[in-house]
């Protein structure tokens, strides 16, 4: 049933480029979302990745056989079509196309997505296909608009991308995490953090930050973790906490007024409460960690001064504001070896996390690194870690140590938040979490 289209000449359109083109003959490439007929005319919905079109033909305006095959289009057949684009105001996108040509490229099996709703297990089971839908593609298009916006952010304050590897011979953010693989001979691990990496490169640079893929054989089955995210890491020499939450907060602001002004039509998609959205402009409220556990407890859940904060902690606090909030200085003993000691508190590390607003929480994880070879080979000690595979590391305390800082950003989190979802597993085109693996 695949018949050729005429030799004549057409530009081919993507649907988003197309209002820009009435009156003239465009060719559009795309799948049929969905079809009806009235017996002498054919409406086709045809979406390419960049829209959705509306696409009419008369039974005259067609060959015989190009008629006979738009009958036989199933949901998600695809077609090369052209013809004559027209104003029309009850379209999708204000156009229309009269058909001239039409060629089917492949005619779709029965799909398994419809639109009635579906059990979260079965979309996730046909993640390669829900990827298609309208929700799933403004959500990926919203990432990727974080990510460049994240990029492009520190590109502009002068710092070098400088990617660190995903093969590691150690930990960074604790052993219980790790997942392990064999490296020929020896043993290796997937990359918790590109961290001690940035601080190695910062030293040459002096503001570096990379981006990449981190793993965690975390064992939390929250709305929150996924096996492997993506984590944008600056590291910064001669900076303090106070410069780094400066930056992250710049950072903020930026991501999120760049995703309203350019992704304004996929948020609406997502109905997403961009009035939230709009809210956040520095500054952002501070609060001590002793604060944020009067706070936690204020709210009513039983917290200990000394732990960390758990999801629901972080719940509970992150919807008291209206915008990000950081919580500063969190007990040594629950933040990783590497953390600069509090200068005012022993007990406490010059660390910052960044909680999202309505009730979202971590989305950023940082602090100021500890500068000294002596407390630093006394933490790797208190960490039980081996002081061996940290000797590279510690030789950037012994040439030229500095005062420097950094975090990470996870992409998936920030994502969750902006877009509004209300768990991580939308934010990654194909989420590994404790119990997926497939696709
Ligand atoms: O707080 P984390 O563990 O910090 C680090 O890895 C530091 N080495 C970063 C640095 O200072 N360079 O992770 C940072 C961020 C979190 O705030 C969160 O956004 C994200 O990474 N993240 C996760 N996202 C999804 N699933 C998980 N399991 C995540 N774990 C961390
Ligand atoms: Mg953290």
């Amino acid at each position: 049933m695949t018949s050729q289209m005429p030799a004549a000449q057409s530009p081919w359109v993507r649907v988003a480029d197309a209002p820009s083109r009435i009156g003239q003959i465009i060719e559009v490439r795309g799948w049929l979302t969905h079809r009806r007929s009235s017996g002498k005319v054919q409406f086709l919905m045809l979406r390419d990745g960049s829209g959705v079109i509306q696409c009419v033909a008369g039974i005259n305006d067609l060959t015989p056989a190009e008629w006979e095959n738009c009958a036989l289009l199933t949901q998600e057949s695809a077609v090369v079509v052209r013809g004559a684009l027209r104003a029309d105001a009850r379209s999708p996108g204000g156009v229309e196309l009269g058909l001239s040509a039409l060629r089917v490229v492949s005619v779709a099996e029965a799909y398994p997505i419809s639109p009635k709703e579906h059990g979260v297990d079965f979309l996730m089971d046909h993640r390669h296909l829900w990827l298609r839908s309208a929700r799933q593609q403004s959500i990926l298009r919203i990432r990727a608009e974080v990510i460049a916006a994240f990029r492009d952010f520190m590109d502009g304050e002068g710092f070098v991308l400088v990617d660190a590897p995903v093969f590691t011979p150690n930990a960074c953010e604790g052993t219980t995490t790790l997942f392990e693989t064999s490296y020929f001979d020896e043993k290796a691990y997937l990359t918790q953090s590109g961290q001690l990496y940035e601080e190695a490169a910062a030293m040459a640079f002096g503001r570096v930050y990379c981006f990449g893929p981190a793993f965690r054989a975390e064992k939390s089955k929250t709305r929150r973790h996924l096996i492997e995210f993506w984590m944008m890491e600056p590291e910064w020499a001669f900076a303090t906490l106070e410069d780094v939450i400066g930056l992250e907060e710049r950072l903020l602001v930026t991501t999120v007024a760049r995703v309203l002004d350019r992704r304004a039509a996929d948020l609406s998609v997502l109905e997403r409460n961009v009035s939230k959205l709009e809210n956040v402009k520095a500054p952002f409220p501070r609060i001590h960690y002793t604060e944020a556990v009067e706070r936690i407890r204020a709210a009513g859940l039983p917290f200990e001064w000394g732990n960390d904060l758990g999801s629901p902690d972080e719940t509970a606090l992150s919807s008291q504001f209206d915008r990000p909030v950081f919580v500063t200085n969190y007990p040594a003993a629950v933040k990783a070896f590497y953390m600069e000691s509090d200068p005012s508190d022993a007990r406490l590390s010059l660390s910052c996390d960044c909680l999202a607003p309505e009730g979202y929480g971590e989305i950023i994880g940082g602090g100021q690194r500890m500068e000294s070879l002596e407390r630093l080979t006394r933490r790797i000690e208190e960490h039980g870690l081996p002081q061996q595979a940290f000797e590279w590391y510690k030789d950037l305390r012994r040439f030229g140590s500095v005062p420097h800082a950094g975090f990470g950003i996870g992409v998936e989190r920030t994502l969750a938040w902006i877009a509004g979802l209300d768990h991580v597993r939308e934010s990654i085109p194909f989420p590994r979490m404790l119990n997926r693996l497939h696709p």
